[in-house]
């Protein structure tokens, strides 16, 4: 058993596991450790069992970070060898991401992870982005890309191997270790779909992001719709989030202790919002909030030339690329999109983060995180990869 393997069981509770090592390449975690969530048997499951390739590569597809963990991607197989992806447009956050373009984000994520998951197995991905043309303001129900997978035609990237591993790391981060130039450079070398990267790693300009960044945070949580919208997602307990593996998670002795008791419940976080004056549940979650930002060491940034469809595609593209190399480099990285949010109570703030940031007129910025060096932290629930096929 590999020291990484050990921790990760530890991380989701498990104890008296067996299993033989797990193969250092192109990990599967074999089988689930007796007592895993189901909620993270995805995470088990990817590269095991199935065998057909289009399959194979969506249960690796999954993983993928998405805002909020909603999770809106689904496709319909079509013939042996293509697909075509859809938002499931019931998983969009209407308050907080109004356009949809953390959404588009998060299925640009779930569409590299496929194309690497199909190089994996030898075979191209020919992509077609928006076949039946881009939506405006709003996605809506038509495709967001087809893919044709092509046997041999296609070879793994390095970054695949990092796809168990990758976390949106949303822990402290060591603020007194610096990263080195060259580990910087390779990050930023990832991305290679479109998107542009740049970092911050001075502690004056870091600080600067940082008084933004904690100033949105507070907004988002203090604006009622996108508290509220936050609220509607909470799944807590274990219960509720492994029937219901998207969203907000919260889980823990604590969390079933005060939801046993009654006191942390939808309702009563609902009833805050509605009060206008934050009670125990609203300060709780800001604080959860607001406490990795203080310990933010660095911070790494995507814009793109426009803001098409195919651009937010691009960036969530390349997004999933930086979050595997900071994987496979030992750092975390954590988006954290308040400040980049087109709800109009957040408009001071995005004039601000984009002066901060220096984004060039015309350009977008489409993802900021926190990058540094953090503990390792558990993976986040999942659908199963079948619950995001489309019958018939
Ligand atoms: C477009 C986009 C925006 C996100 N914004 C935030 C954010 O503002 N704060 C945050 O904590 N996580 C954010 N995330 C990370 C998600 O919460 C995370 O992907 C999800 O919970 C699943 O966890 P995982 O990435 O560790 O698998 C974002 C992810 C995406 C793709």
């Amino acid at each position: 058993m590999s020291l990484d393997r050990r921790r990760f069981l530890a991380l989701i509770g498990a104890t008296a596991i067996l299993a033989a090592d797990i193969p250092a390449a192109r990990r599967a975690r074999a089988s689930s450790p007796p007592g895993t969530p189901s909620a993270l048997a995805p995470w088990f499951a990817a590269g095991t069992g199935e065998t057909e390739m289009r399959r194979r590569a969506l249960a690796w597809a999954v993983l993928a970070p998405s805002p909020h963990n909603r999770q809106p991607w689904s496709v319909a197989l079509e013939g042996d060898d293509a697909l075509t992806l859809y938002c499931r447009v019931d998983r969009r956050l209407p308050h907080t991401d109004p356009y949809d373009r953390q959404i588009t984000i998060g299925l640009g994520a779930f569409l590299e992870t496929l194309v690497l998951a199909a190089g994996e197995q030898g075979a191209g991905a020919e992509v077609s982005l928006f076949p039946q043309g881009e939506p405006g303001q709003r996605l809506d129900e038509r495709p967001v890309a087809r893919v044709r997978f092509v046997p041999g035609a296609g070879r793994p990237d390095p970054l695949f191997e990092a796809v168990l591993d990758r976390r949106s790391n949303k822990a402290p981060y060591a603020m007194d270790r610096a990263i080195p130039a060259h580990t910087l450079g390779r990050l930023t070398a990832s991305a290679l779909r479109g998107g542009r990267v740049a970092s911050a790693t001075d502690a004056a300009t870091v600080a600067a992001i940082r008084e933004v960044a904690l100033s949105a945070m507070r907004l988002e949580m203090e604006t009622p719709a996108t508290a509220q919208e936050s609220i509607d997602l909470l799944r807590i307990g274990r219960a509720e989030v492994d029937a219901s593996p998207d969203g907000i998670d919260l889980t823990g002795a604590m969390i079933e202790d005060l939801a046993a008791r009654g006191i942390l419940t939808r309702e009563n976080a609902g009833a805050e919002v509605a009060s206008g004056a934050p009670g125990p549940i609203l300060q709780q979650m800001t604080a959860y909030g607001l406490a990795p930002i203080e310990a933010s060491p660095s911070f790494l940034w995507v814009t793109t030339g426009g803001n098409a469809r195919s651009d937010q595609i691009a960036a969530g593209r390349d997004w999933m690329r930086l979050n595997l190399a900071a994987t496979s480099l030992g750092l975390g990285l954590h988006p954290l999109s308040q400040a980049l949010q087109e709800f109009p109570e957040m408009a001071d703030h995005a004039a601000r983060m984009r002066a901060r940031l220096d984004v060039p007129p015309g350009e977008t910025l489409q993802m900021l995180g926190r990058l540094g060096y953090g503990p390792e932290v558990p993976p986040s629930p999942r659908w199963p990869a079948a619950a995001a096929i489309r019958e018939g």
